[in-house]
């Protein structure tokens, strides 16, 4: 991505709140909003300190914001002490025990659970004994790898009760991708299931998870949701099931109080090297963040049924199924299936049969979907919504129309939020009953986020320049360091613009304030929504005994936003067939995950590199998207092997 490139189209049109949703909103003009964000801006303490008070402390906070800038550590609401699932769980059960937590809709459509507070807080509490008896502690280290279930928050949740540390690894991450996160984080538990469900098919997590430990001696207990009852092998003295932990044990736990500061959990997400990065999010800040962008963001009402699409496995899940939902006391729709399994209106039927108010998905879902036209949404009655929401990569207006005037019947704002694993919580979003929303735009920062974008020059770019983002100040939800290694989190947010947080992302800011995002200026790409790192999957290529080296970029897809092009050379003496292409491409997928699988595999006899070894990655990229000129190639060991990639380029 060139920042320095001017955007082309200029979206005209623009969507106003409508009267009906405006009148019952919580912030109702763009007045009301403009003097929130100023006071949140002009005295940060005050307006966080406020906010706080929306949750319950066991004790109260000394200092609300400290900042030591030369380390990169800050602070928010430091020696406060309070517990999350007290917040998200406790706090409900005077006012409303009988209302439902959880609404579980599995894959086959016969398969729903609900769970009311007072039922989740009792399975929570239990669970939280079950991780106390195998002698689990404040700061410990819990893997999670588990389908879309509501055993996920259960246990989510109960590690938030006694203050272990939750690390979530996505389930369609394979086994190499989560023995390396169990590595990393040193987690001694791993709660997983026996199966999950894809598509009418089992997947057997089991088996994935039995490959990943027998790398990680530091997992001293397995244990097992009963989930697709295949009979999975079970070790004795290691693996236990759920049903069996969970039989006969007290459902009295008091909540731990927490410092502020103390983890609440890691989350590894995709960066430029091969190995992730434990993104550590701390205990207070977080929850304050996640609970009022939900209640703001998602204009909140008590009789609202919330559907976030997103797997529990990312940062969306945590915070807008998860916690922020749960904090504000709202029913959340858990979904396990696919859009598009049995039939492609699953989505619409769903909505319809919980008469869900609040639906937030990924553009790549809305692309997807888009291509059936509308005869399977009109088979719906979607009126019982009221807010749309979407995440994860930018919305071609294209897609952004058919939401609102096909799925949202143009009564319905959308609320496109951008954000990051890092943030913690949403950061730039339209506040859906105060702002006219213009396709294609994140609108308007948070309160406390004060964004920034600097051009190629590093000074702050004109209106409609594209350049890169930057926030200049910590808010509460803002990661706190890279779990074990805080010397990579400098360098990766603080070093860039000493003392500000980058974001990694291109964005410019028109001419109204209202901010476009322009995608990622690194080697991360999203592929329908999902952050891949380039290079962990060249590590998961070159793991395969035929592959010499790798080099993967990017390139433009009609659904998928982006999908992957990997250029591979072979050991000496192997041939490139195609049924190798077949083979690499499940070794990708067995190894890392279906999700990181490239889409093209062009075989080359090198690839371009500097002199001093590095693949230049540019050039890949130039070549993959089909550019009509591949750039400076002057700066190449040897220049010849661009004309060879060029002409083997996959169409
Ligand atoms: C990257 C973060 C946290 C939400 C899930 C993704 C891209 C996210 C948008 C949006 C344009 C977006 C950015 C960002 N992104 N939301 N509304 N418009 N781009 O979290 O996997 O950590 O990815 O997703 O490039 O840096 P993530």
């Amino acid at each position: 991505m060139d920042p320095a490139i001017l955007h082309i189209h200029e979206e005209e049109r623009r969507f106003p709140p409508p009267q009906a949703f405006k009148a019952k909103a919580r912030i109702k003009s763009i007045a009301e909003y403009n003097s929130l964000y100023e006071e949140s801006i002009r005295h940060p303490e005050q307006f966080w300190a406020k906010q706080a008070e929306l949750l319950r402390w066991f004790k109260g906070w000394d200092s609300v914001f400290d900042w030591d800038r030369e380390a990169c550590r800050f602070t928010w609401f430091k020696a406060g002490k309070l517990n999350v699932s007290d917040n998200c769980l406790d706090r409900h059960l005077e006012a409303h025990p009988e209302k439902v937590a959880i609404i579980w809709q599995g894959e086959p459509e016969q398969e729903v659970r609900m769970l009311t507070y007072r039922q989740l807080h009792q399975e929570v509490c239990k669970f939280a004994n079950v991780l106390k008896k195998k002698g689990f502690r404040k700061g410990d280290r819990v893997c999670v790898y588990l389908p879309m279930i509501p055993e996920a928050a259960i246990a989510m949740l109960a590690c938030t009760r006694i203050g272990a540390i939750h690390s979530v690894v996505f389930a369609g991450f394979s086994s190499a991708a989560l023995k390396d996160r169990i590595q990393d984080s040193q987690a001694e538990i791993l709660v997983t299931a026996d199966g999950s469900r894809r598509s009418g098919k089992d997947i057997n997590l089991k088996e994935m998870a039995d490959i990943a430990i027998k790398d990680c001696p530091s997992i001293k207990n397995v244990i097992v949701v009963q989930h697709v009852k295949n009979s999975a092998a079970m070790r004795k003295g290691r693996d236990s099931f759920w049903h069996e932990e969970m039989c006969g044990i007290s459902d009295i736990c008091e909540p731990e109080h927490m410092d502020a500061e103390d983890p609440l959990f890691i989350l590894y997400t995709s960066g430029t090297t091969g190995k992730p990065k434990g993104a550590l999010h701390t205990t207070g800040g977080y929850l304050v963040y996640v609970h009022l962008t939900f209640r703001d963001i998602f204009d909140y009402k008590d009789s609202d049924i919330f559907w976030c699409t997103a797997d529990v496995g990312w940062i969306t899940g945590h915070s807008y199924i998860v916690y922020g939902p749960l904090s504000n006391g709202a029913t959340v729709l858990m979904f396990e299936g696919v859009p598009t399994y049995p039939d492609n209106d699953r989505f619409w039927h769903v909505i319809e049969k919980f008469k869900v108010t609040v639906f937030y998905t990924a553009p790549t879902a809305i692309r997807a979907l888009m291509r059936f036209g509308d005869a399977p949404v009109k088979k719906h009655n979607l009126s019982s919504l009221r807010l749309l929401g979407t995440v994860g990569e930018p919305i071609n207006p294209e897609a952004w129309m058919w939401y609102y005037s096909t799925i949202g019947n143009s009564k319905c704002p959308i609320v496109d939020t951008w954000w990051q694993t890092e943030t913690g919580g949403i950061l730039i979003s339209p506040l859906p009953g105060a702002m006219t929303l213009k396709p294609g735009s994140v609108s308007r920062p948070f309160f406390g986020i004060r964004p920034v974008v600097y051009n190629e020059e590093g000074n702050l770019a004109k209106r409609d320049e594209g350049g890169y983002l930057a926030i200049t100040h910590p808010w509460p939800g803002l990661m706190r360091t890279v779990w074990g290694n805080h010397e990579r989190y400098i360098e990766t947010y603080w070093e860039k613009y000493k003392g500000e947080y980058f974001t990694e992302d291109a964005a410019r800011i028109d001419k109204d304030g209202d901010i476009w995002l322009m995608g990622r200026i690194d080697d991360v790409i999203k592929v329908s929504g999902h952050r891949i790192g380039t290079a962990e999957v060249e590590s998961a290529l070159v793991s395969h005994p035929s592959v010499a080296e790798a080099g993967v970029v990017g390139r433009p897809h009609q659904i998928k936003g982006q999908c992957l092009y990997a250029f591979v050379t072979l050991k000496h003496g192997i041939q490139g067939t195609d049924q190798l292409k077949q083979e690499l491409i499940q070794h990708v997928s067995t190894t890392m995950g279906p999700i990181a699988k490239p889409d093209y595999i062009q075989f080359a006899d090198g690839l371009p590199k500097t002199r001093s070894g590095k693949i230049m990655r540019r050039i890949l990229k130039a070549i993959a998207e089909g550019a009509a000129d591949v750039g400076n190639t002057t700066t190449l060991a040897d220049p010849t092997v661009v004309d060879e990639l060029l002409k083997h380029r996959i169409e």
